[in-house]
């Protein structure tokens, strides 16, 4: 089996019974702040495009990128397909020519022709990608790949359970605005990025641990960001606290605990993997392209100019009445919402700054009074503080998924009271009736379902299932002193109360293993 890098979470899979195209990113995403790096620009895509299956994990921008598959894959492929929720990816595929789909069954097998086999895993809560993340397995010839891409399942069992696996693919670096964008003390910020740097870490060699894949290949990210106001971003400041460390970087820290099966791919390197072993060709060789990193970021920043001005001159929309439209799209479904907006549990702010750069017009969207408003001088839960121009744009577009564009721009600042709050984004996800639709179902049932179960750690007896993504706390629980902590997504809870101590709700039931009483959970969205 033939793996060619071809950037981000992007592959090229070769066997004698076809080529898989898993995820090919090129083109800027989220406002033009993340774009590939290593550059993959450059790549031969007339030929990479001409293939005879297509997976593209989700519908995030740095994954399904519409413009160059429209302009580059063949559309004679069969775009094999997760089994979503909605039919979001399935029509926005067809909306750029595809016409033939293989809807891969949740996590069974299919055969296709010559003895290529594909499984996917579909992960479908509200707070999985944009409703919907997935991982893709394939075996040719007795050699197995697993892309878990940057898909967050609670195990790999049941792709474990199909045979050893040769080559696991993974994400290791950040792909979020926590904590850069939030308004804390420097201090904080890095003390907060540095305890997410370690979480990422950890996660990855969690999986890694749970597959023990002959090869480790790091993938999906980190992006890199080359407009001037969102440079800092760059893992090249030596922050100890920046989310975004790099595959020389995941090498490093992986030899740390002992990992030395790491193998990176550059876009155009290309990996022979057999049942004995993988052989690695690169276009340039690895440290040497690291070690050169800055030059390599000042360089596509130069190239890439142009691309982010052209961008940034189609976000004014002045003709938008932004509080209006707001009204208009977003109060029918706040009267919809049960389970989001309780959750939200208060107002949100917008403070849009605008085309002056100081003028700024707040505008609430008051969760518990259903409305869209001015703000009125009140307590807000969370607030967000972006160019109005965005905002402008996302009206003007119609944009569903204010995650998969605004927030993962990192191009607002934010302030919130008390803990994260998971619902805020989930909602700001949704704003369809068939996304809102289906979040407040997931949550209904995800409420009602009973998690009886309980397992000992440590000196406590705790529930066995995490309440906040259901991850089986045998395997990735972990308690210190008082204190239970989570490492699927790093999310901790304090035993006596039952409290979770990174988001509203969430509360875990709990007792001392000497105590007879549990400490009762529930309210998990209060
Ligand atoms: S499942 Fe997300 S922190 Fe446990």
């Amino acid at each position: 089996m033939r793996v060619t890098g071809t950037g981000h979470a992007s592959m090229r899979i070769d066997t004698a019974a076809g080529s898989i195209l898993c995820d090919p990113w090129v083109n800027p995403a989220y406002f033009a702040s993340w774009f590939p790096f290593p550059d993959n620009s450059l790549l031969d895509w007339e030929t990479l495009g001409q293939v005879d299956y297509l997976y593209v994990s989700h519908l995030h921008r740095d994954h399904f990128d519409a413009k160059h598959l429209r302009d580059f894959i063949s559309k004679d492929a069969t775009v094999l397909l997760p089994e979503f929720p909605t039919s979001e990816m399935e029509d926005e595929f067809r909306a750029l020519g595809f016409t033939k789909f293989l809807k891969a069954p949740n996590e069974q097998v299919v055969e296709l022709p010559g003895g290529l086999k594909i499984m996917i895993q579909a992960l479908t809560s509200p707070t999985d990608g944009p409703i919907g993340d997935s991982s893709l397995w394939v075996e040719y010839d007795g050699v197995r790949l697993l892309n878990q891409n940057d898909a967050r399942p609670t195990d790999l069992s049941v792709f474990a359970e199909l045979g050893h696996v040769h080559a696991h693919m993974l994400q290791f670096s950040g792909a979020i605005w926590y904590p850069m964008v939030y308004e804390l003390p420097q201090a904080a910020k890095t003390a907060f990025g540095k305890q997410k740097r370690d979480r990422q870490f950890d996660r990855t060699w969690r999986y890694i641990d749970d597959l023990k894949a002959d090869h480790v290949f790091p993938i999906a990210g980190p992006p890199c960001f080359l407009d001037d106001a969102l440079w800092q971003f760059n893992d090249i400041h030596g922050d100890e606290g920046n989310i975004f460390p790099d595959q020389s970087v995941f090498l490093s820290e992986y030899a740390k605990v002992g990992g030395t099966n790491g193998i990176v791919l550059l876009p155009g390197s290309v990996a022979e993997v057999t049942t004995d072993g993988a052989t690695t060709t690169h276009p340039v060789p690895i440290e040497e392209f690291f070690a050169n990193k800055v030059a390599h970021l000042e360089e596509m920043r130069e190239r890439k100019r142009p691309i982010i001005e052209a961008e940034k001159a189609s976000w004014r929309h002045p003709e938008v009445d932004v509080l209006g439209q707001m009204k208009s799209r977003i109060e029918p479904l706040l009267e919809e919402s049960i389970y989001l907006a309780k959750g939200v549990g208060g107002p949100v702010r917008f403070d849009l700054v605008g085309y002056d750069g100081e003028s700024v017009e707040s505008i609430v969207v008051d969760f518990p009074g259903q409305e869209v408003r001015p703000y009125a001088d009140e307590k807000v839960r969370y607030r967000f503080r972006t160019d109005r121009a965005l905002i402008e744009h996302l009206l003007f577009i119609d944009e569903v998924d204010w995650v998969n564009s605004l927030f993962l721009s990192c191009r607002f600042s934010a302030a919130r009271i008390g803990q994260y709050n998971e619902f805020v984004y989930a909602f700001f996800k949704c704003l369809s009736e068939e996304r809102l639709q289906y979040a407040e179902g997931w949550y209904d049932e995800h409420e009602r379902s009973t998690d009886a179960e309980d397992i000992t750690l440590g000196d406590w007896v705790v529930q066995r299932r995490c309440p906040h993504l259901k991850a089986d706390l045998t395997r990735f629980g972990i308690v210190e002193g008082d204190q239970l902590t989570c490492q699927l997504h790093g999310w901790r809870f304090d035993l006596p109360s039952g409290r979770c101590l990174t988001s509203v709700g969430h509360k875990v039931r709990a007792h001392r293993v000497d105590k007879e009483t549990p400490a009762p959970a529930g309210e998990a969205l209060t």
